[in-house]
C-alpha cells in the first residue's frame, strides 16, 4: 500500500467515529487530491446543512476534482434554489466533465425523436436512393437512424471524387456528417472508416502530399456533436499494400523511410447525450437484446485483421466481414442502419443479412446499377428509387 492510499483507508476507517471538524484540517492540511477528496466525501456524507458554505468555497478550487467532488456534496441540497443557482453557474466551468455533470442535473439533453426509441419510418426501411447525400437526407426526420457506418469518398484519390480544394472536401464531408448527427437517434453510434490520402506529385521536382483524413474529421466531429468513443484499426496482410519502402530498402538513407501503409481506421463516435448506453439497451424489450447478443468469437483488441476486397465494378468497397462485425457489436436486430456513401451497397447486404433494416444514398449511376443488382440478389423487397424526386413522391405515399 502506498502511503497515499493507507491515509485514505484511515480516513474510511475513521469516517464514522470523527466530526467534521477533523475531516476538515485534513482538507486543509494534506496536499493529495486524492486524500482531500476523500476528507470532503467523508464530510458530505453527514448531509448537514452547516458544511454548505464549506462546499461552495470549494467550488472555486483549482483543482476539478475537488470542485466536483464539492458538488456531490452539494447536489444533496438540489431543492435549496440558491444552491441549485449557484451550481447552475458552473455550466460555463472551463473543465469539461464538470460542464457534463451540471448539464445532465440541470439541463438533460431533450429528444426530437416522434418515435420510440427501437422505432422508424416505413418510408427509410430497406431504401437505397440513387442522389446526392445531403439532398436526400433534407427529407429524412430528426433522429430516424440506429446506426451509421461509411467511407467517404477519398480525397482526390479515385476517379469518383474531385473537390476544388481539401478545405472543400472537409467542408463538404462536415455538412454531411452535420446531417448524419441530425438524423441520428439519441446515444447512438457513428462509425467512419477512413485513412490518409496521398496525392501523387505534379511533377518530379514536386513532392507528394499526404493528407492526414481521420486527424483532420476528428476536430470537425467533436464540434458537431459526436464523441469520441474509440478507434479501431483495420489492419490489412501485407501483400495488399501499396509498396512505398522499395526505394528505402535499396538506399537506406534516414529521412526518405516510407513504411507501407497496411492499416485503415475505423473512428468510432456516439451523438452526445447524458444518458448512459445502458438507457439505449434498456429501450429494447428483453427478447431483442437477447436475439442480438454477440456469439460466437470477437476482436478483444482494437485491430481487426481482415481482408480488403476487390469489386467488378468499384475500386473502393467495404468487405462484407467489417460491415457485419459493425453492424452486430453496435446495432440490434430489427435497427435501422444507414450509409450515406453506398457505393455498391456492403453495409445495405451487411444489414439484410444480420436482421436489421437500412437505408443508403449513392451518388453515382454505374455504382447505383450494381448496388441494385447486388441488393436485389440479397433481398427480394429493397426500394430503389433512381432519384430525389422519386423519393418524395414515395416518401409522400408512405406517410
Ligand atoms: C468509398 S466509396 C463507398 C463504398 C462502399 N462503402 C461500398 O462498400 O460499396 C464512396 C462512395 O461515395 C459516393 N459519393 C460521393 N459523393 C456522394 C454524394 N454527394 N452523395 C452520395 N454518394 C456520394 C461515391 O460515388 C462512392 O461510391
Amino acid at each position: 500500500m502506498t502511503t497515499i492510499q493507507k491515509k485514505i483507508s484511515f480516513l474510511k476507517d475513521r469516517a464514522k467515529f470523527e466530526d467534521e471538524e477533523f475531516f476538515k484540517n485534513v482538507f486543509y492540511n494534506e496536499n493529495s487530491s486524492l486524500v482531500k477528496r476523500e476528507a470532503i466525501s467523508s464530510i458530505g456524507r453527514k448531509r448537514k446543512r452547516e458544511n454548505i458554505p464549506f462546499f461552495l468555497e470549494l467550488l472555486k478550487d483549482k483543482d476539478p476534482n475537488i470542485v466536483l467532488q464539492a458538488i456531490r456534496a452539494l447536489l444533496v441540497f438540489k431543492s435549496d434554489q440558491k444552491i441549485t443557482n449557484r451550481l447552475k453557474e458552473l455550466v460555463n466551468h472551463p473543465n469539461e466533465i464538470i460542464q457534463d455533470v451540471i448539464k445532465k442535473e440541470f439541463f438533460p439533453t431533450k429528444s426530437k425523436d416522434k418515435l420510440p426509441h427501437t422505432q422508424t419510418y416505413d418510408f427509410l426501411k430497406n431504401c437505397a436512393v440513387n442522389d446526392d447525400v445531403l439532398k436526400v437526407l433534407q427529407e429524412v426526420p430528426d433522429e430516424s437512424f440506429h446506426l451509421t457506418f461509411t467511407s467517404p469518398p477519398y480525397y482526390n484519390a479515385r476517379d469518383y471524387s474531385i473537390y476544388i480544394s481539401y478545405q472543400e472536401y472537409l467542408r463538404f464531408l462536415e455538412k454531411v456528417f452535420k446531417e448524419v448527427h441530425r438524423t441520428t437517434k439519441e446515444g447512438r453510434f457513428f462509425l467512419l472508416n477512413t485513412s490518409p490520402v496521398i496525392i501523387p506529385r505534379a511533377g518530379r521536382k514536386y513532392a507528394s502530399k499526404r493528407y492526414p483524413i481521420p486527424y483532420d474529421l476528428h476536430n470537425i466531429l467533436v464540434d458537431l456533436g459526436w464523441e469520441f468513443i474509440d478507434d479501431i484499426i483495420w489492419l490489412k496482410p501485407e501483400a495488399s499494400a501499396k509498396n512505398r519502402i522499395g526505394g528505402f530498402m535499396q538506399h537506406r538513407k534516414p529521412l526518405a523511410y516510407k513504411p507501407n501503409s497496411v492499416t485503415e481506421m475505423v473512428m468510432v463516435y456516439r451523438k452526445k447525450t447524458d444518458k448512459l448506453i445502458d438507457w439505449n439497451i434498456k429501450q429494447y424489450p428483453k427478447e431483442i437484446i437477447e436475439k442480438s447478443l454477440v456469439n460466437g468469437s470477437f476482436e478483444t483488441t482494437n485491430v481487426w485483421k481482415i481482408n480488403p476486397t476487390n469489386h467488378k465494378v468499384h475500386s473502393a468497397v467495404f468487405p462484407l466481414e467489417l460491415c457485419e462485425k459493425v453492424i452486430k457489436y453496435y446495432s440490434f436486430v430489427g435497427d435501422i442502419v444507414f450509409d450515406p456513401f453506398g457505393g455498391v451497397g456492403t453495409l445495405a447486404k451487411a444489414a439484410i443479412l444480420n436482421e436489421r433494416l437500412f437505408f443508403t444514398t449513392e451518388l453515382d449511376k454505374n455504382y447505383f446499377l450494381a448496388l441494385k443488382k447486388e441488393l436485389s440478389q440479397t433481398l427480394s423487397q429493397v426500394k430503389f428509387l433512381s432519384s430525389l424526386k422519386e423519393f418524395k413522391e414515395y416518401k409522400n405515399a408512405k406517410s
